[in-house]
């Protein structure tokens, strides 16, 4: 690495969540000292790369710190010789997650960015291009690693694992630290002084034990979560709390995404509602946009606006800039990110991408062996990784009977003729982007 700084190149730099980046960034210049942040985008971002470009800048220029932005489609000049690369695009922009949350919501099946029919078009559509990058990132900073926040991270993680030849990639999100800090807000204590072991996949992650200053205090914090008052969630993900007697016969802490399987119905009756009021989450999100650019316009604004913290990503930036610190001073502290298995999770295969605890080291992250998952919530993250598997060979290969396959044995889709009916229909929709189906 760089003797004068760290150069960091961020692809999707256009996005509106850059402001977290660079919040996070200015925070720890002292032991992160980033000398350039390259903002990458297409030309079809480029009006937003200036918008919110400009304010990185004004950001930089207030906090008094020499780390030197630069704005460009140019993605190869961006790379070369970087230390980090970060990723945060949205191939399609939102409207093709408008696509993604309406189409199967006609199927009565649960329409999401990262789960079921939606997060398998979103996987289709981004794992080539991030595998781009990837190939990229070998040829011009091969020693740079690749963080990655695009999703679905973890099929996004699985797929560059299995078919890059640039292996240093880590898959990063912020509900880890979501559940870490909803669980220290439940109990009234710093966040600091909660542990928790995180194994299962991205967005199926589970809490295994959780720790208040080292002592377990599982069994308190179970019984919080009881308390529908007390439920952990996200901006982008309604909270209906959890049928008390169930989480105290799960015995582990679902994730906000857990949701999604354990309270299908509920949750589809919430989106269909929601489509036909609010719009479904992309629509509300694609006018908080709006108004978040509309902001980030304004000259004398030069810190991140408050009204970001209305975004799913909250903590974004500090589990970003916490992995990126911690890999290049090697602290060796504990951190949950998605990364190739190695035997940490015994009934997952070895080479495949798991989120867990891991020791981050400048060698990249070293999972740390939980030895199994409890049996009653072992099979759904099976089925997920299975899930995983056979939708990035699909985004691979361009194999429509690997797309359905991947659609049909999704646990939340019902049945062969309904995924056939939501895959044709989607592949459709979203035909401009997934050349690999069309050749
Ligand atoms: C959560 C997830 C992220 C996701 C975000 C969506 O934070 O962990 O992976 O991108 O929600 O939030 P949005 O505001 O776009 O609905």
């Amino acid at each position: 690495m760089s003797k004068q700084g760290l150069k960091i190149a961020t692809i999707g730099g256009g996005s509106s969540y850059t402001p977290e980046l660079i919040e996070g960034f200015i925070k720890r210049y002292n032991e992160l000292p980033i000398r350039e942040l390259w903002l990458v985008d297409i030309k079809e971002g480029e009006h937003k790369l200036q918008v919110v470009g400009e304010l990185a800048k004004r950001m930089v220029q207030k906090a008094g710190v020499p780390m030197e932005i630069h704005l460009t489609l140019d993605r190869r000049k961006a790379l070369e010789g970087a230390d980090f690369v970060t990723t945060q695009l949205r191939v399609g922009l939102l409207d093709a997650r408008i696509k993604d949350e309406k189409i199967p919501l006609k199927y009565g099946v649960i329409g999401q960015e990262t789960n079921g029919p939606g997060g398998l078009f979103k996987g289709l559509r981004t794992i080539p291009v991030i595998l781009e990058i990837a190939e990229e990132i070998q040829e011009l900073c091969p020693d740079a690693w690749l963080i990655n926040f695009t999703n679905p991270a973890g099929m996004v993680t699985e797929a560059v694992l299995r078919y890059s030849s640039h292996q240093k990639v880590v898959g990063l999100c912020n509900v880890p630290i979501g559940m870490r800090m909803g669980i220290a807000k439940i109990l009234g204590v710093e966040a600091s002084r909660i542990q928790i072991d995180f194994a299962g996949l991205n967005h199926m992650v589970y809490g295994l034990r959780v720790y208040k200053d080292g002592v377990d205090i599982t069994d308190q914090v179970l019984e919080e979560l009881t308390n529908p008052t007390n439920s952990v969630s996200m901006k982008n993900i309604v909270n209906l709390g959890w049928e008390p007697d169930f989480i105290k016969a799960l015995k582990v802490l679902p994730c906000p995404y857990h949701r999604y399987y354990y309270q299908t119905s509920k949750m589809l009756e919430e989106e269909l509602k929601a489509a036909e009021s609010v719009g479904t989450r992309a629509e509300v999100v694609k006018q908080l946009e709006e108004d978040l650019f509309e902001l980030y316009k304004d000259p004398h604004l030069n810190i991140k606006p408050p009204q970001l913290e209305k975004r799913g990503g909250a903590y974004y930036s500090d589990a970003a800039c916490s992995l990126i610190h911690s890999m290049y001073n090697n602290i060796g502290d504990i951190q949950p990110v998605n990364t190739k298995n190695l035997g940490a999770i015994a009934s997952i295969p070895y080479d495949s991408a798991v989120e867990v605890n891991c020791v981050i080291t400048k060698d990249g992250p070293k999972p740390i062996a939980i030895g199994d998952l409890p049996v009653p919530v072992r099979g759904l993250v099976q089925q997920i990784k299975s899930f995983e598997r056979v939708a990035a060979e699909a985004a691979v290969t361009g194999d429509y009977h690997t797309a359905l396959l991947a659609m049909t044995i999704n646990p939340l889709v019902p049945s062969d003729t309904i995924a056939k009916q939501i895959v044709d229909e989607m592949l459709e929709a979203h035909k401009d982007y997934l050349p690999q189906f069309f050749k």
